[in-house]
């Protein structure tokens, strides 16, 4: 079971992709197997991308995000049988291509060195996919809609930090409307 503790005054279940004592990843056969003990819903965690202190730091975690969305975007596209399905999100995924080249676009203002790939998050999403394809087109494009809510609250928060510079913002604005837009769609799909 997921180890559930309080946080802002409102119960938050621990991810468990990453053993943070070592820093290592968990195998993804293991992830697998925890995936299979676990519902959907005890995986799901707020993310707290944007809202870092730092400018970089916040820019760098979007970075990684966007690269294990896109990844999940991947898995899941050559694994849905409807045609519909797959053209919807395959246009989602442009999406976030768009959107990661605008951060590495920020990313190269701020001169920084922007990661080309996505963080140890990849084994808990392409898992989750993993263990949803099992169940067909509707249970893939739940489990996809989980990795929409934490898009979706990474851009709030981040068009909301106060290290965040203004001429962001628009960006911000139009990622989180992409973001709730694609949410909408994976939690209605059928
Ligand atoms: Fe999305």
């Amino acid at each position: 079971m997921a180890t559930v503790h309080q946080r802002a005054g409102r119960p938050v279940v621990q991810r468990l992709s990453i053993d943070r004592s070592i820093g290592n990843p968990i195998a993804p056969q293991c992830l697998f197997e925890k995936f299979q003990s676990q519902t959907m819903e005890e995986t799901a965690m707020p993310t707290t991308v944007g809202t870092e202190a730092d400018e970089k730091t916040m820019i760098g975690h979007l970075i990684n995000l966007e690269h294990d969305a896109i990844a999940a975007y991947e898995s899941v596209i050559d694994k849905l049988d409807n045609a519909s399905h797959k053209e919807r999100v395959t246009a989602f995924k442009a999406d976030h291509d768009q959107q990661v080249a605008e951060l590495r676009s920020i990313a190269a203002e701020l001169g920084m060195e922007a990661s080309s790939n996505g963080d140890f998050k990849k084994l808990l999403t392409t898992g989750k996919i993993a263990l949803a394809n099992l169940g067909g087109d509707k249970a893939i494009l739940r489990a996809m809609k989980t990795n929409e809510d934490d898009t979706v609250q990474a851009y709030q928060q981040a068009r909301d930090n106060s290290a965040a510079r203004p001429e962001w913002r628009s960006f911000f604005e139009k990622a989180l409307a992409d973001e709730e837009r694609h949410r909408a769609w994976f939690a209605s799909a059928e």
